[in-house]
């Protein structure tokens, strides 16, 4: 048996299978329950949101013997005909491969003749802005004298082409892209029947790329499973689809935020040797940052194409620390980076570039809230005199953070007693994890976590408390926060190496 591509084999055969495109799929329905189909439909949208699909199903319905409660029935001549594209009175035209010219003479010539084989004769033209002016021309006579047993479906991704003439004789229906959820809903579907097992952060993540074209994100299903079979991973699908992890990327943002040159410089480095497009690490963090943007103006209610559950922990630190317009200026900085790849040689040098570059940019920002925030400390004389001192207040407070802690939940307790208090700054108070506990720093980073010390130190300080997980090993904390808290507690609290 001939392999049927997904996105062919799961086309939507009713109205009640088109997923989204609610008030479009109601109204055409109802118009077909009721027997008032329009002469002329204009279907505009992106690609891959149903447009052909819609088409097809109207075509049916119109022809259809058996029609139920406004539905095609799939199963009579017309129907399984029109299905298999050999109904004489649906005719295509794809407007895109010729621009039309011929078919739409063809088009004048028959328009009249009575249908051959069905009720209704349906014209369905795609990508109709493509049509030439006489092509246009000729399809606007057409419909101002509309023969009584034809229907135009007109389908196009750019409707601002087509001329104001043709649209004044069209009934318009906007297909919109889909959101991500349902897209996930379809492809678990998809996954289910077809015996393929896909985990959730894998959904998201093609959800994500297919930029709300079902269609894509089909294919890219697609694409995974024949290469991979029917286990699909995150990393599965990253790497087919030759995508840069998310994860990665923020850790790759985290140190161009923090001016961290050396690890921007070898984390480029190791991406290039594991086989990632230079010009993709580009696209990639332009779109990271494009995320984190959104997130500034709207916060949850953002709609990210790269950043997902797993990166969003970090991204809450990103917003803190990156300004707007120094991340439009990166984005630029990205963009102009990824056109001059297509036609260079020096990839890896033009890409260290531009990552130096924009790390410059937020270096700038970070430097001055730096020394602002130096200010902020206050540091009574005392204090930096005995800091070699331990300080009881603070061995007691951790002692009530942990206590509080393994009252909430017992696992949390377990990761937290690894950990130190290195101190407080303003809102934030700086908890640190030694060298080997980087797993502890990562899970207690958790939202789950995170929120259960909060809560904790909510409790007990009577103010809303921040939490920052810090890891002592980490060198490019070692430069900021960690040496502030190694200057103001001392060493002996603030262990950075073992
Ligand atoms: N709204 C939708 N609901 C369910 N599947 C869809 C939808 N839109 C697109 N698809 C999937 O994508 C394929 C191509 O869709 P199509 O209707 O040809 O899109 P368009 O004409 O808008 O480019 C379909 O066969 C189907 O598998
Ligand atoms: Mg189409
Ligand atoms: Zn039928």
């Amino acid at each position: 048996m001939a392999y049927l591509a997904l996105y062919r084999a799961w086309r939507p055969q009713i109205f009640g299978e088109v997923v989204g495109q609610e008030s479009t799929v109601t109204a055409l329905r109802n118009a077909v329950r009721e027997g008032k189909i329009a002469h002329a439909y204009l279907f505009s949208g992106p690609r891959g949101t149903g447009k052909t699909s819609v088409a097809k199903i109207v075509a049916k319905a119109v022809n259809c013997d058996k029609l139920a409660d406004g539905e095609p029935c799939n199963s009579c001549s017309a129907c399984v005909d029109i299905n298999k594209g050999n109904f004489m009175d649906v005719i295509e035209i794809d407007a895109a491969s010729n621009r039309g010219i011929d078919e739409i003479r063809d088009l004048r010539e028959k328009v009249r003749i009575l249908p051959a084989q069905g009720k209704v004769k349906v014209y369905i033209i795609d990508e109709v802005h493509m049509l030439t002016t006489e092509a246009f021309n000729a399809l606007l006579k057409t419909l101002e004298e509309p023969p009584g047993s034809v229907v135009f479906i007109l389908a196009t991704t750019e409707p601002q082409k087509i001329p104001k003439t043709i649209c004044s004789r069209c009934q318009i229906y906007n297909f919109r892209r889909l959101t991500a959820p349902e897209i996930i809903e379809r492809l678990k579907q998809v996954a289910i029947a077809n015996d393929i097992h896909i985990d959730r952060a894998a959904l998201q993540l093609i959800a994500r790329r297919s930029n709300g074209g079902m269609r894509d994100a089909l294919s890219m299903l697609d694409q995974i499973y024949s290469y991979k079979g029917g286990d699909i991973s995150k990393k599965d699908v990253l790497d087919v689809l030759g995508l840069v992890d998310d994860v990665f990327l923020a850790r790759l943002m985290d140190a161009v935020f923090l001016q961290d040159f050396s690890s921007v410089i070898k984390m480029l480095g190791t991406a290039l040797v594991q086989g990632k497009e230079a010009q993709q690490l580009v696209r990639e963090a332009a779109l990271y940052l494009r995320d984190l943007l959104l997130y500034m103006i709207m916060g949850e209610q953002a709609d990210f194409s790269i950043i997902s559950e797993e990166s969003k922990t970090v991204i809450e630190g990103h917003k803190k620390r990156a300004e707007k317009n120094k991340i439009i200026q990166a984005i630029k900085i990205l963009i102009d980076t990824a056109d001059k790849l297509r036609f260079s040689e020096g990839q890896k040098f033009l890409l260290e570039m531009a990552f130096i570059e924009i790390a410059s940019l937020f270096g700038a920002g970070w430097v001055e809230k730096e020394s602002g925030a130096a200010q902020d400390i206050e540091v009574p004389k005392g204090v930096l005199e005995e800091k070699k001192k331990k300080t009881p207040a603070r061995e007691s407070l951790w002692n009530k953070i942990l206590t509080g802690v393994k009252e909430k939940k017992i696992p949390t307790h377990a990761l937290l007693s690894q950990g130190k208090l290195l101190g407080a700054k303003d809102n934030t108070v700086f908890i640190g994890f030694k060298k080997g506990y980087k797993f502890h720093k990562e899970r207690m980073e958790e939202k789950a976590n995170r929120e259960i010390v909060e809560t904790v130190l909510k409790e007990i300080l009577n103010q809303e408390i921040e939490v920052q997980f810090i890891f002592l090993d980490d060198e490019r904390y070692n430069n900021t926060i960690v040496k502030k808290a190694v200057e103001y507690f001392g060493e002996d609290v603030v262990e950075i190496k073992d």
